[in-house]
């Protein structure tokens, strides 16, 4: 019989936009090409999936990968290794590295050193700044640019636009969708002597709900008079899921795992390893997320990976740095959720991947489907493990729920038709290619 498909994935629960049921998957150069019964054709490879579920591949849309600059934190092999090995197909890298990504030389660079090197695939985040505002039109169309990223308020490394007028500079010199790390760096500056040494639990009071909460006001405000779409990352207050509702037609927002996962009551335990901003907040914004995320205003689950090795994140407060680790436990922890029935599978994979590539119109990945990129995450859902710092693939070598056992486990890892992670172990090196976008195709 003559081969008609490179591989064909046989008898899995396939969960995808138009419901979950099972199906085979047929790949061809990269490419899905057929969904159905494959059973009388035959492939170069053929692999029995009983008894798991497949989904399109997750696309983490917020990492921190440090390279160039702070490459004993992560670069973008060890951080690439952590996502594949945790079921990502594709990310989405944030700018705040040394030399920033705010320019076209560094985005090119950083583009060099990922392609084949990286494990999945990858797009860079530009940084916005005053300086760069007027160039942003055109960074943002270049192949490899997830958009144009914004800090409001200031974290790890030093992009800052904390003023109205720069904000609004950069929306009036862009199109595509841009993403806001949203903290009032005002608030923060009056309030940085509610810090108290050693005592990481002051971290949510400094940076308190009403830090998130102007800024996110201020920058929708701009955001409608410019017109622009933005994306709100790492969204982590009540208040601000209650006032994001009423501006789905212009602004998306991103929710984390530890934000759905961990509250305030967890620094007695963890102390600065949760250190994070926006801060890991009490226990009623958590249930805050979740309603958000149930009743669908919420766009997109995040890892926001931002790794720090263990003797900087050991500093006492507030010399410790912020950031968490994530790429790698973004699968298990989401899936566990889904386990205890606090979110659906086809929840999962609407925030997963239906959801980047609807609002940030990525090409070709982020649904099951014929002519798309033979991306997928293969998950046994019934899977017990248990999440440790010695699996862990970051260069920071720690997560924070080291010993926690969870139900639900990314086993599989296919990047364009190529098996990268299968049952633990990395078995495709360095296939990692630019993720395409609408707006950043040729004729577009
Ligand atoms: O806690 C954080 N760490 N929040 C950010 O926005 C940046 C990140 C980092 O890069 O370490």
């Amino acid at each position: 019989m003559p081969q008609i498909f490179d591989m064909i994935l046989k008898n899995a629960m396939i969960v995808n936009h138009n419901g979950a049921g099972k199906r085979d998957i047929g790949i061809r150069n990269g490419r899905i090409v057929a969904l159905g019964d494959l059973s009388r054709t035959s492939a170069g490879e053929v692999i029995n999936c009983s008894g798991l579920h497949i989904v399109p591949g997750m696309i983490d849309s917020q990492v921190h990968f440090r390279e160039p600059g702070f490459e004993h934190k992560e670069d973008l092999d060890t951080g690439s290794r952590a996502a594949v090995l945790g079921g990502v197909t594709a990310v989405f890298e944030m700018p705040n590295t040394t030399p920033s990504t705010t320019s076209s030389e560094m985005l090119i660079d950083k583009v060099i050193r990922a392609r084949h090197r990286m494990h999945c695939d990858f797009a860079f985040w530009v940084g916005g700044t005053r300086e760069n505002a007027h160039e942003l039109g055109e960074l943002e169309r270049l192949s490899g640019v997830a958009g144009i990223k914004v800090f409001m308020g200031s974290s790890t490394g030093d992009l800052l636009v904390d003023d109205d007028a720069g904000v609004r500079a950069i929306l009036r010199n862009t199109r595509r969708r841009v993403a806001f790390h949203s903290e009032d760096e005002i608030r923060l500056v009056e309030r940085q002597h509610l810090r108290i040494e050693n005592d990481v639990a002051s971290h949510p009071v400094w940076r308190d709900d009403l830090v998130s909460l102007k800024s996110t006001e201020r920058l929708v405000g701009i955001a409608r008079e410019t017109g622009t779409r933005i994306h709100l990352l790492h969204v982590s207050t009540a208040e601000e899921i209650a006032f994001l509702k009423d501006h789905k037609d212009l602004a998306t927002l991103e929710v984390t795992p530890h934000h759905l996962t961990l509250s305030a009551d967890d620094y007695a335990l963890l102390g600065t390893l949760i250190q994070m901003n926006p801060p890991i907040r009490a226990a009623h914004h958590r249930n805050a997320l979740w309603l958000g995320l149930q009743q669908g205003i919420v766009d997109v689950i995040g890892s926001d990976h931002a790794p720090h090795i263990l003797e900087e994140k050991q500093k006492p407060y507030p010399a410790s740095p912020s950031g968490i680790t994530g790429v790698q436990t973004i699968a298990p922890i989401m899936l566990d959720h889904v386990n205890s029935g606090r979110l659906t599978l086809e929840a999962f994979v609407d925030l997963t991947s239906h959801g980047p590539n609807r609002i940030f119109g990525i090409s070709r990945k982020g649904r099951i489907a014929v002519g798309y990129d033979a991306d997928l995450t293969v998950i046994d859902l019934k899977r017990r493990e248990t999440i440790t710092n010695a699996a862990v693939a970051s260069k920071a070598g720690w997560t924070p729920y080291d010993g926690r056992m969870v139900t639900g486990w990314p086993v599989g890892t296919i990047i364009r038709g190529h098996r990268v992670m299968w049952e633990g172990e990395i078995v495709t090196l360095s296939k990692g290619e630019p993720v395409e976008f609408i707006e950043t195709l040729p004729h577009c």
